[in-house]
């Protein structure tokens, strides 16, 4: 006998998008001034209070990979081309978070209460995105030929390929265990200031056109909020950083490429 389908929960996946979108917002207006405590912007923190950086990212990302993964078997709608291809990029780019990001990060230790935070909008996240396209969505059989799906998942890795090699630019500007600041350059640097940013928002914009859902628009909303501040203000850090650097050796200057944001 066949067993029965897990049903869809289109309330609860409706009041999830728009508490993504709202806490986005919230977020937003909670930190027009001040930045998320972790990183370049932590504040003095107790060491007991913090976690390895590499630590910290995986437990973190980790619920996002493997929520989806273990909502694949709960009894779903068969599923199609269309719904596989989705629901593995997510679980792609949550893959080279948890194992790969993490691993590699020359990052400072991060605060406890962020990672914990962190970790939670990430199941809800993994929850979310995973129940949606498992047992919610329909696509008929043409979507992944379509020009959103294709579209979309052009955006998706492009986006994808400049977060992974911006950060392998940040993660080259320090020797192991050095915890400095210094100006990036090349790749998508050469454009933008917050350029592992920008390939991340690429990301969750791409992401949401080729599903062509609510919950993957409200997380690509949500993700705007979240680090489009974060890259404003490590542009604005940068330019002050760069001012200093031509007064000390205006020589320099022809060194360094443009910035649009
Ligand atoms: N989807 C979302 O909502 C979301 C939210 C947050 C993050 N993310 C993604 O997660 C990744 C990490 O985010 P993040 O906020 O930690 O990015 P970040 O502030 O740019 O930092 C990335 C890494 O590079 C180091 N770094 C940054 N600027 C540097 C510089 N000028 N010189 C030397 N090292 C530098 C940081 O070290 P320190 O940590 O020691 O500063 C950190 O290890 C990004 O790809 C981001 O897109 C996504």
């Amino acid at each position: 006998a066949s067993q029965p389908e897990m049903h869809c929960h289109r309330t609860l996946v409706d009041a999830l998008s728009l508490g993504f979108v709202l806490a986005g917002f919230a977020h937003l207006l909670h930190h027009r001034k001040t930045q998320l405590s972790y990183g370049r912007h932590m504040r003095p923190t107790p060491l007991l209070r913090t976690v390895p950086a590499p630590l910290a990212w995986f437990l973190q990302e980790m619920p996002a990979f493997l929520i989806p993964l273990l909502l694949t078997l709960t009894p779903h709608q068969a599923s199609g081309t269309g719904k596989r291809l989705l629901l593995g990029t997510f679980v792609t780019h949550y893959f080279q978070r948890t194992f790969i990001y993490s691993f590699l990060t020359r990052g400072r230790p991060f605060p406890l209460n962020v990672m914990v935070a962190g970790a939670f909008f990430c199941s809800l996240s993994g929850f979310l995105q995973g129940h949606y396209l498992l047992h919610c969505a329909q696509y008929d059989q043409h979507w992944t030929a379509g020009f959103r799906c294709r579209t979309g998942l052009l955006l998706f890795y492009t986006g994808m390929a400049i977060n992974i090699h911006s950060d392998s630019v940040l993660r080259n500007l320090r020797e192991p265990g050095e915890v400095v600041y210094r100006i990036p350059t090349g790749g998508f640097f050469r454009y933008v200031s917050g350029a592992n940013f920008f390939g991340e928002i690429t990301e969750w914009m791409g992401y949401a056109v080729a599903t062509w859902s609510l919950p993957a628009l409200s997380f690509a909303l949500f993700s705007l909020c979240f680090i489009g501040p974060r890259a404003l203000h490590h542009h604005r850090e940068l330019e002050i950083f760069r001012e200093r650097e031509f007064k000390r050796d205006p020589e320099c200057r022809k060194e360094l490429n443009p910035v649009v944001f």
